[in-house]
This record gives structure tokens, C-alpha cells and sequence, in this order.
């Protein structure tokens, strides 16, 4: 059966949720078949996929590209795609138009973005437009500037009110669901309490209503050093580097292809003979 955004709400306090990001059709049919609840099309594919330092330079272009595969292979994960940075914050009309290009021509069936009261609006105004709505609050990579780095968020009493109150504006503007990012456990727990919409933590503790990773971390496949809040439940990548070399070795050494991975024609020597 298909997750939907219904699903999604009824599972809180009943069972916990799953998301995890993906960026292509190969990988996403094996998620899905694994029996997560969500795939997200996240746009730290700028990062893990195309190598950024930040997630600032991903486009909506890329977004619908990667969105659409992700989506061709989906047959029971929910598909939630990530607004890139200033898809949404210039004007509401901008970020409707952008929103619906992700659900129309990326087959995604809610969007996220990133932000707080400050974007109550957008969140309205999506929500009008029958586009279901992810909020993120806590660490919002694409405020990477404007925070000074990827750091845990809402660690003083203002700035936990301040996150608190956020995810009250989010959900009351008419969010699903809400991911919370490098925040403190107990912070975590409380907003997930508060809200009727579940929360999907990453770096907030066990409280939260799921849990979502970058499969790239998750796996070992990260270049950088993983956060604290990752756990590598594989080391694809040393199976991945093992397999690589012993390519390049069968190709240095001519023991790939054999015979079996090759095509024959009949009475070849015949009919090579006959080419001039
Ligand atoms: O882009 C992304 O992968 C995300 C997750 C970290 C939640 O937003």
C-alpha cells in the first residue's frame, strides 16, 4: 500500500516512522522494497551527489530530475522533496510555482522546506494549493551562513522558545509532518509531545516521532567526518572499493571477460574470413 500523508499523521503514537534520502531510481527501489515509510529527495544531494561544500547551489532543476527518479521507483514510500534554497524565500507566488513543478514534473507527494513563523505564509499558501508541507526546523543547512556552520541549535532558553514556538507556527499553518535537525533530546521530546503532527528527528534523540539519515552516511559512503548522530549500519563502501579493484585487476590481467560474458556468432572463422 502507498504512504500517504494521511498514513503519515495516523502513525503517530502508534508506530514509529522511517525516512530515508534518495536521489535515484536504483537506490530508491531498494529502500522502497526494504519497507521504508519515506523516501526524501534531499537537496544535501548537492552535497553527496554532486560534491558541493553546501547545499546552496542545488537548483529546482536538479531537484525535479532527482525527484522523478526517486518517484519512478516508489511503489509504497512516501515521496517528500526538498525546495532548494530561494525556490521559497523570495515570494509566495515563486515558491507555489516552484512547489508545483517538484509535484507535477517530480512526481513528488508533499514538499519540504526549511524555516519557521517566518514562513507561515508559504506554508499556507502551499497547503492551499493541495501541496503537502514538511517543515525543518533546527539546523537549516541552507542558513549555513547566517548560523555560522552546521551546529546544534536551540541549546539556551530563547533559543528552545524560539524553536518551540516555530514548530507551533508550522504546524498551525498547516505542515504534515515536521523534520527537527541537531537539536537537544530533551528539546526534541517536548515539541513532539506539543504537536499533533508527527516529528522526524535526525541528531534529536529516540523521542521523536521517526528517524530519518542520509543513506550516504548511514552507509560509510560519506568523504567527510559523519556527525555524532550517525550510525554506520553498513561499510558499502569498503565492498564498493573491494569490488572496483578487483574489476581493474580482471582487466589488467585479461581474466575479464571470459567466454561466458562474451557474444559468439556461428561458424565465426568462416564468416570473419569473408570480411575484407
Ligand atoms: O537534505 C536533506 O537530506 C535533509 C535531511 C538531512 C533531513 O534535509
Amino acid at each position: 500500500m502507498k504512504n500517504t500523508v494521511i498514513t503519515f499523521r495516523q502513525a503517530k503514537g502508534q508506530r514509529k516512522l522511517s525516512m530515508l534520502t534518495a536521489y535515484d531510481y536504483s537506490t530508491a527501489k531498494i529502500m522502497d522494497q526494504s519497507g521504508v515509510d519515506a523516501l526524501l529527495v534531499g537537496d544535501s544531494l548537492g552535497m553527496v551527489m554532486l560534491g558541493h561544500p553546501d547545499t546552496l547551489s542545488v537548483t529546482v532543476d536538479d531537484m525535479v530530475r532527482h525527484a522523478a527518479a526517486v518517484a519512478r521507483a516508489a511503489a509504497s514510500a512516501l515521496v517528500i522533496c526538498d525546495m532548494p534554497y530561494l525556490s521559497y524565500q523570495i515570494s509566495v507566488a515563486d515558491c507555489v510555482r516552484h512547489a508545483g513543478r517538484l509535484v507535477t514534473e517530480g512526481g513528488a507527494q508533499a514538499v519540504k522546506l526549511e524555516g519557521g513563523a517566518d514562513f507561515s505564509a508559504e506554508i499556507r499558501a502551499l497547503t492551499r494549493a493541495s501541496i503537502p508541507v514538511m517543515g525543518h526546523l533546527g539546523l537549516t543547512p541552507q542558513s549555513v551562513n547566517a548560523l555560522g556552520g552546521y551546529r546544534v541549535q536551540g541549546r539556551s532558553p530563547a533559543a528552545a522558545q524560539k524553536l518551540l514556538d516555530d514548530a507551533r507556527a508550522v504546524q498551525e499553518a498547516g505542515a504534515f509532518a515536521l523534520v527537527l535537525e541537531c537539536v537537544p533530546a530533551g528539546l526534541a521530546a517536548r515539541v513532539t509531545t506539543e504537536l499533533e503532527i508527527p516529528t522526524i528527528g535526525i541528531g534529536a534523540g529516540a523521542a521523536c516521532d521517526g528517524q530519518v539519515l542520509v543513506w550516504q552516511d548511514m552507509l560509510g559512503l560519506c568523504d567527510r567526518a559523519a556527525p555524532k548522530f550517525v550510525k554506520h549500519f553498513g561499510t558499502v563502501d569498503t565492498a564498493m572499493r573491494e569490488a572496483f579493484k578487483a574489476f581493474v585487476n580482471e582487466v589488467q590481467a585479461g581474466s575479464f571477460p571470459q567466454a561466458e560474458h562474451c557474444y559468439a556468432i556461428k561458424d565465426e572463422e568462416e564468416m570473419l574470413g569473408h570480411l575484407y
